[in-house]
């Protein structure tokens, strides 16, 4: 049973913990590096928490905290979820799918009218993730071409 918890600022030391694990353990999946977030103070950590109109979800497996996710606005008509991530003890027990469920189903209650993500092409367990989640591949990320661009409408989902 996969429990969510929605953060706020004062909950940067549980982000942070999870955080530094994800960078060091799948670098591959991320655009941040370990090096970028492993000196950062507490003010830098509670900024990541404080994204106006975002959602960041710590799931748990009973005491032990096993994934994290968020959702953050991205232009005038969208969420994009980013720091998908589900600790190696935590994997293939629907926790992924826990996590971009609740933040597809917060996005439906903004204005946003669609859930987007960018996702490395060759990174088969996200992509199956997400495709299980109801995305469609939409094509390559202009910024990086070893990405792909999935969405969601969220029409269907109000
Ligand atoms: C991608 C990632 C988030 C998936 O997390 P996860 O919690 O294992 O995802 P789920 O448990 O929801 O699904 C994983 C598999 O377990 C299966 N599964 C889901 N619920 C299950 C259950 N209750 N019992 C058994 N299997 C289950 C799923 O069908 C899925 O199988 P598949 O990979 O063969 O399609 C995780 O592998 C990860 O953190 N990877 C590194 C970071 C990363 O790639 N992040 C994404 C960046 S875009």
């Amino acid at each position: 049973m996969v429990d969510l918890r929605v953060l706020s600022d004062g909950d940067w030391e549980l982000w942070r913990e999870l955080r530094l694990a994800a960078l060091a353990e799948a670098p591959y999946a991320f655009g941040s590096t370990l090096a970028d977030w492993q000196d950062a103070g507490p003010d830098k950590w509670r900024d990541r928490l404080r994204i106006p109109g975002a959602r960041d979800l710590v799931a748990f497996l009973g005491d032990e905290p096993v994934g994290m996710a968020s959702g953050v606005p991205a232009g005038v008509d969208a969420i994009e979820i980013i720091s998908v991530w589900v600790s190696p003890a935590g994997r293939g027990k629907g926790v992924g799918d826990a996590l971009v469920g609740a933040i597809a189903h917060w996005a439906a209650g903004t204005d946003a009218q669609m859930v987007r993500l960018s996702v490395r092409a060759d990174n088969a367990a996200a992509v199956r993730l997400y495709e299980r989640a109801g995305f469609v591949h939409i094509g390559p990320n202009p910024d990086d071409p070893a990405e792909i661009v999935m969405e969601r409408s969220l029409s269907g989902a109000r």
